[in-house]
């Protein structure tokens, strides 16, 4: 990457201000899919099979589009500063793919029956998921964080 090559020290304060940005863009979008995981887990509780379907659809639509983005533009930007945060990135990266597979798998559960029959399993899946998604977000702004303060 010419861009990662091109770094020097005198660099460092543009690309603080741009980590920075990028910071602030993370915890909104985190904003923004919480949000969106109390309207799904609402669908959940009270839907039919198909609107638990497309709830679940719905949501891993969104996550998908944020991951994508930290994949490719936020990742990259904190690599950039640091080649040492490589495996904590990498773990990151990981979990997004666990996210993505655990709702496809929910969707095909929610889509295969009844929802009264359905919807406890459903809503464990998604509540275990939930908590580790947190988890997951509380690390990124956490890593930004400290990528920032320590620049
Ligand atoms: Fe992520
Ligand atoms: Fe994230």
């Amino acid at each position: 990457m010419l861009f990662v090559a091109r770094v020097s020290s005198s660099d460092q304060p543009g690309l603080r201000l741009r980590l920075a940005h990028e910071a602030r863009r993370i915890a909104t979008q985190h904003g923004y899919l919480d949000a969106l995981e109390s309207t799904t887990l609402r669908a959940l509780e009270r839907g039919d099979a198909r609107e638990m379907a497309d709830a679940l659809r719905a949501f891993a639509g969104a996550l998908d589009s944020h991951f994508a983005l930290e994949e490719q533009v936020h990742f990259p930007a904190l690599h950039g500063l640091d080649a040492g945060l490589a495996a904590e990135i990498g773990a990151l990266v990981a979990e997004h793919g666990d996210f993505h597979q655990t709702l496809e798998a929910l969707v095909a559960h929610a889509a295969a029956g009844a929802a009264d029959r359905l919807r406890p399993e459903v809503l464990a899946g998604f509540g275990k998921l939930a908590a580790a998604l947190r988890q997951h977000e509380e690390r990124e702004e956490a890593l930004f964080a400290r990528s920032i303060a320590t620049r």
